[in-house]
């Protein structure tokens, strides 16, 4: 069969699972796009560090980034290292030169979406082709929901979407509360099992959660809003005295984002932890599930659960990326058109 090679950014947790899941189900996925997938290049930042995963037979592992952005023979590129400073630099030139890129990146997307939508419209102005550009992992590890609000709520009008979409801090809170471990060991867990950014900051400050908020208000309402202005606190300040008060109303406390239509037009969203009853459908989804509801006109509430973090939930998103890229499906719109009549209001409380 026709090979269709990769060149990925990153050989830690994700990388590792999307190395691992191409070589273990090369002949289905052949059989199922026709092609055969083969990882070639793997950029790393250290050439010394041992990895958990075998590198396949014929791949090379570097840490020059223009083996990969250089190499004409790679069709998809996928960028699984973070940040958002080298990451850009490289999403950006593999676009150009024509690559389908694949990226589990919410930090990334989340700081240059208008960017990212412009460079993807210049370059496609001037193709008979159109560059793809996916990004099923960013938002919830495993759980489909970019593509979920990409195609099937295009007939409807959102107007809540709500939920845990951070696993290292629900994680931790679960830890925390059924456990009764402390801050430091909860985080230190989570970080040993790969739910952690590698600065996990941005997990208990809620900034990825925000991020990944940020995201999804793009997709179900059409703005694009500076993530800055969304409310946003972490679990920082949570010690074991707030459970045992939570337990003691019969609840819990769980990191939650909310970006709701208040009136026609107007949206409204923040990041904060909350008190959940034990009636509540948020108070049972432990450790690092997360669980997004949609509340829309014609659906009325739709509710996806699943792996919001770790190696093989959030390899899983960026395969079925790879796999939709290789059989030649399109999505012309990555985030969805922008709304017109569609304001963000931050200041929540004036709008009452
Ligand atoms: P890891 O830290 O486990 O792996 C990052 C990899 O990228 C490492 O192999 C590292 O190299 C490499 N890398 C990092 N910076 C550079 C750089 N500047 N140049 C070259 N290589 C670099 O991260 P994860 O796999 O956990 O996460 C990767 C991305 O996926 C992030 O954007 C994260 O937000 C996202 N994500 C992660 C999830 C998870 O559960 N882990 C879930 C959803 C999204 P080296 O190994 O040599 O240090
Ligand atoms: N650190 C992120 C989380 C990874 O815990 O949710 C998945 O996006």
């Amino acid at each position: 069969a026709e090979a269709c090679n990769i060149g990925i950014f990153g050989g830690g947790t994700v990388g590792g699972g999307i190395v691992e899941i191409i070589e273990s189900k090369r002949e289905k996925f052949e059989q199922m796009t026709g092609k055969s997938l083969h990882v070639k290049k793997i950029c790393v930042r250290d050439l010394n560090k041992p990895r958990d995963f075998t590198v396949p037979e014929g791949c090379t592992v570097t840490t020059d980034y223009d083996d990969i952005l250089n190499d004409d023979s790679l069709d998809i590129i996928v960028e699984v290292m973070g940040g958002t400073t080298k990451a850009k630099d490289v999403v950006s030139a593999a676009l150009q030169k024509g690559r389908n890129v694949v990226t589990a990146n919410k930090a990334l997307i989340a700081a240059f979406m208008p960017e990212i939508e412009k460079l993807l419209t210049d370059i496609n102005a001037s193709r008979d082709e159109n560059v793809e550009f996916r990004y099923e992992a960013a938002v919830c590890g495993g759980i489909p929901i970019i593509r979920s609000l990409q195609s099937d709520f295009v007939g409807d009008e959102i107007s809540m979407i709500s939920g845990i979409i951070n696993g290292c801090t629900n994680f931790m809170l679960t830890a925390m509360d059924a456990e009764g471990k402390s801050y430091d060991e909860a985080l230190d867990e989570a970080s040993k099992l790969g739910y952690a950014e590698e600065d996990p900051t941005l997990d208990v400050g809620g900034f990825d959660a925000r991020s990944k908020l940020k995201i999804l208000m793009r997709l179900a309402y059409g703005i694009d809003v500076d993530e800055e202005e969304i409310s946003c606190r972490g679990i920082t300040e949570l010690s074991k005295l707030d459970f045992q008060y939570a337990k003691m109303m019969g609840g819990s406390i769980k990191l939650i984002g909310v970006a709701k239509a208040l009136s026609p037009g107007k949206v409204a969203a923040f990041v904060s932890p909350a008190y959940v009853t034990s009636g509540d459908s948020l108070y049972a989804v432990s450790g690092a599930t997360n669980a997004v509801e949609v509340i829309s006109k014609n659906l009325q509430a739709t509710t996806l659960i699943g792996q919001g973090a770790g190696r093989y939930p959030t390899a899983n998103s960026c395969i079925n990326d790879i796999v939709a890229l290789a059989k030649g499906d399109k999505t012309p719109l990555p985030f969805n058109p922008p709304a017109k009549d569609v304001q963000f209001v931050n200041n929540y409380e004036s709008n009452f």
